[in-house]
């Protein structure tokens, strides 16, 4: 706002400055009578607030976030050309933002979901995103699936609630989704808090250099506060009487000057070793086994900063896979090139189309005089420059084009679609052994899964039980079990229908 610098309370005005005698008193005939239309003040304050909702984000509505640092702690230049990374000690100003993705704005912090990992980082040669996940794969790998599968796990179109059989019918009807079920029934789908847990690039992406050399990356964010979950019990009671509690824990603990940190590592992969996978490198539900494919430590993000305003600052922040910089591309995974359209798109709708103006999107230097004008120009709109390439005002360009020596694509266009075959559920049965390392964690995935698969028809469950199965017979067959117990144990006109509520 401009105006009002305080030397003393601030003198309250209208928003227009024009001091106003006193807030609380609305202009009218006489004591009793009607309004007057002239009460500027009044009717701009209504009329504000009747505006003051945005739409939420589609999916991840529910969020926090703080501003912090990226530091470079180990060599990787000779991986990329980006400026953020070019030398050991190098520190980049970031925003970090984290979320649920089903939820409305007002859902609860530990409901069980997938958490958002998003940060923006303020490069010398412009905002650089990282929209991770807090889990290393995803529910699918066609980007058409998105949004339909997104509905199934929000809520049913007539009764507006959580449907189990919903939820579960498009699951085992995808079975693709099966390695990020895993995770996201084992206690990791409920993270104690935001700074509790790792966040993951999920697709791969590319590390690239002038000379034309590249390699694929996955990009590991480990927390340095420990891994940290919560039971299915404790997620449900945090739900109710405390649901901000990863928002509050992560504002706290920085008010309070205990940073979160991350300690940030790449998975290295070179082109002809992805040629060489017995899955698709472009395939979002596999990770790379890290014995093969180490992780190599890079960096270090530390949250030091709490925003000022969260509405301006966190609400407002715009993030996207398309937003890269040099030395960063974007890998061809299908699901990956639709995102580099959805972000921005959502953008001009959420925001406006000037979204880039707003501070928190702001890059430290952007000279872009072809897009101007719009809704809500709040940067000078580019002054008398010309809004074309003038001979007499001439630009220079940076030859930044992606180099012939990178993949080279040939094929005519087809409807492709993936197959789930037997090399879908390897991976899900590793992390069920990885589960099993770790005591209770394969009680409690078992017991998750059974609490919310109880709520849906018995067509569903059965269809759900046969994909458990080929991840591994015995865990089938506990869930079976498990989850008709608790169906046969429920009042008679509960059963088969969505009758749980569970996180
Ligand atoms: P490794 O034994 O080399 O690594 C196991 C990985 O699992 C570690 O990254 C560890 O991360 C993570 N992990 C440990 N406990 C859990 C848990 N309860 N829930 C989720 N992840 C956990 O095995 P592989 O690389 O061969 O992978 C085996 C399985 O581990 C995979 O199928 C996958 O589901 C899971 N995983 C693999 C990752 C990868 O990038 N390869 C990343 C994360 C999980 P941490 O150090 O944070 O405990
Ligand atoms: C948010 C679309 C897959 C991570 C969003 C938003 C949309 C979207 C529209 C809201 C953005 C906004 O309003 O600002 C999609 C589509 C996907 C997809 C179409 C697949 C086809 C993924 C995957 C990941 C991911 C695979 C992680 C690896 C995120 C995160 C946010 C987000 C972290 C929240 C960003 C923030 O904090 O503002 N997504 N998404 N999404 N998405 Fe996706």
């Amino acid at each position: 706002m401009v105006g009002n610098k305080p030397s003393g309370p601030p003198v309250y005005t209208t928003s227009n400055g024009c001091p106003v005698f006193n807030p609380q008193a609305s202009q009218r005939v006489g004591t009793s009578g009607p309004l007057l239309l002239q009460d500027f003040h009044l009717i701009d304050l209504l009329a504000h607030f009747d505006r003051e909702r945005i739409p939420e984000r589609v999916v991840h509505a529910k969020g926090a976030g703080a501003y912090g640092e990226f530091e470079v702690t180990d060599d990787i230049s000779d991986l990329t050309s980006a400026d953020m990374f070019s030398k050991v000690g190098k520190k980049t100003k970031c925003l970090a933002r984290f979320s649920t993705v089903g939820g409305e704005k007002g859902s609860p912090d530990s409901a069980r979901d997938p958490r958002g990992f998003a940060v923006k980082f303020y490069t010398e040669e412009g905002n650089l995103d990282w929209v991770f996940n807090n889990t290393p794969i995803f529910f699918l790998r066609d980007p058409s699936k998105f949004p339909v599968f997104i509905h199934t796990q929000k809520r049913h179109p007539q009764t507006n609630l959580k449907d189990a059989t919903m939820f579960w019918d498009y699951l085992s009807n995808n079975q693709e989704a099966i390695h990020q079920v895993m995770h996201l029934f084992s206690d990791r789908g409920t993270p104690y808090s935001y700074r509790h847990m790792n966040g993951y690039s999920g697709h791969v992406y590319k590390f690239t250099k002038p000379d034309g050399s590249f390699h694929y990356v996955q990009i590991h964010l480990k927390t340095d506060q420990g891994s940290k979950t919560l039971n299915n019990d404790e997620a449900v009671s945090l739900a109710s009487s405390n649901p901000d509690h990863a928002t509050e824990d992560l504002f706290t603990s920085i008010e309070k000057g205990e940073y979160p940190s991350w300690t940030v590592y790449a998975q290295v992969m070179t082109p002809e070793q992805a040629e060489n996978l017995p899955f698709s490198i472009f395939d979002l539900t596999k990770v790379w086994p890290q014995k093969e494919f180490p992780l190599r430590r890079f960096g270090k993000m530390t949250l030091n900063t709490n925003p000022q305003n969260y509405f301006a600052e966190i609400e407002q922040a715009a993030f996207s896979p398309s937003h890269v910089v040099p030395g960063w591309e974007p890998s061809a995974d299908p699901v990956l090139q639709s995102r580099l359209f959805s972000y921005p798109d959502t953008h001009r709708h959420r925001l406006g189309v000037n979204y880039q103006q707003i501070p928190a999107n702001c890059p430290l230097r952007a000279f872009n005089p072809f897009q101007r004008d719009g809704a809500m120009v709040v940067n000078g709109n580019y002054g008398a420059e010309p809004n074309y390439q003038s001979s007499f005002r001439p630009i220079t360009y940076k030859d930044v084009r992606p180099h012939e020596r990178h993949e080279k694509w040939v094929g005519s266009a087809t409807n492709f679609a993936f197959r789930v075959d037997d090399g879908d559920y390897v991976q899900a049965n590793a992390l069920w052994g990885v589960l099993g390392r770790q005591p209770g964690q394969q009680d409690n995935f078992v017991s998750n899964v059974s609490g919310h698969l109880m709520g849906a028809r018995k067509e569903v469950r059965e269809k759900t039980y046969g994909m458990f199965d080929k991840v591994n017979p015995e865990l089938g067959k506990r869930i079976r079990e498990q989850t008709e117990k608790l169906v046969s144990a429920l009042p008679k006109s509960d059963k088969g229908a969505a009758a749980s509520a569970k996180l």
